[in-house]
């Protein structure tokens, strides 16, 4: 067996939050704190920090942080409502981030009915936070364990995106598998799709394959059909920022198409989650909300204008995957293979209506 490193994303010490600034990346690790809860909302929106766990995960400390802040203020509550508000409307797809802030604001009430002192309040609420922080490394780790099983020895892995160490509390979902498959002694290769427009595969994946030793090659987006019809490609793995009951998968924006290009090539093509990625309340991948982004992102890369200043541009962040082009999930209870309602909520035992 192999021994990994661990690349952690977040610090918390000291009741201060710690994130590395990940548009700075791969050039530098530059730790930025964030102090308030609008300092944690706008690292969100700008994309400081990203990937559907570690948004939950950091949006938990804010709104921690943001209680701490507003604890000695009259109405409590009607803060904490405009602070969930402020966070959630950040980013609209991962169901992660609305998950965790749900969490937080029960445990709010909880302890206000226990008429529990402020500081108390305070302590009990980071320490909510730390837990879901906690539980999101611990069942990445199980994705990991139970993910690997389906990477086969000496085979090429393609990924999309960044869903490693930098996307969640650490190791990472989809990226956890392989360094999983990479850390039982197989050998693997990684095809790392680049990921535009913000080049979370380029920047960030490549990266954390490159401080693991892992073998990879960076690939533009448009590769993957060439690669898949000449057999390089053995496996392809993908994270997910929302999977409903259905099934249907929202991820970044390219993950449709490779999923299409994967069946068309009898390639199993694996989405590994954990389970507070999944949104049992919506029922198709129709109704989830897609992220549209600054056209600019597209007209632009880093400060270098790359298209006529004039011509306009569409920036969908993420799109759908139909549950039929799934091959399996891989959560951190087990693996959910024929992607359909009845399979995902026998699963998470829940009863099916016919
Ligand atoms: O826009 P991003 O970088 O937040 O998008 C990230 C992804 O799409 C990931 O694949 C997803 O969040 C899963 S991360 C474990």
């Amino acid at each position: 067996m192999r021994k990994l490193k661990d690349i952690k994303p977040l610090e918390f010490k000291d009741q201060k939050l710690y994130v590395i600034d990940q548009l700075k990346l791969p050039s530098k690790i530059e730790w930025v704190e964030l102090a308030s809860y609008l300092d944690v909302a706008k690292a969100i929106k700008d994309m400081i920090i990203r990937g559907a766990p570690l948004i939950g995960i950091v949006g938990a400390y804010g709104f921690a942080i943001g209680i701490k802040e507003k604890i000695d203020q009259p109405d409590i509550l009607k803060n904490a409502e405009d602070i969930y508000k402020t966070l959630k409307e950040t980013r609209p797809t991962a169901v992660n981030l609305e998950w965790a802030l749900n969490r937080m604001f029960e445990k709010l009430k909880n302890l206000l009915s226990e008429n529990k002192n402020n500081q108390k309040i305070i302590n009990a609420l980071f320490k909510e936070a730390k837990i879901i922080e906690l539980e999101d490394y611990h069942a990445n780790k199980s994705i990991g364990g139970f993910g690997q099983i389906l990477i086969p020895d000496n085979s090429n892995v393609l990924t999309h995106c960044n869903t490693g160490a930098l996307a969640t509390a650490g190791w990472g979902t989809a990226l956890g598998v392989i360094r999983s498959a990479y850390e039982e002694g197989k050998n693997i290769n990684v095809f790392v799709d680049e990921t535009r427009p913000y080049l979370q595969g380029s920047r960030l994946t490549a990266w954390e394959l490159l401080q693991e030793g892992i073998p990879h090659k960076i690939i533009t987006d448009s590769s993957a059909g060439f690669l898949m019809s000449k057999g390089m490609v053995d496996v392809v793995i993908v994270g997910a920022d929302r999977i409903t009951a259905n099934g249907d998968v929202a991820n970044k924006i390219g993950t449709y198409s490779l999923s299409v290009l994967a069946k068309h090539h009898g390639i199993p093509f694996y989405v590994a989650a954990p389970s507070s990625t999944f949104d049992l309340n919506m029922d198709s991948g129709k109704d989830i909300p897609i992220e549209e982004r600054n056209p600019d992102e597209v007209k632009y890369c880093g400060q270098c204008m790359i298209a006529p200043e004039e011509s306009p541009a569409l920036n969908y962040s993420f799109d759908i995957t139909p549950a039929e082009n799934i091959t399996a999930i891989i959560t951190e209870k087990g693996l959910i293979s024929e992607i359909n309602r009845e399979t995902i909520l026998k699963f998470f035992n829940k009863v099916v209506s016919k």
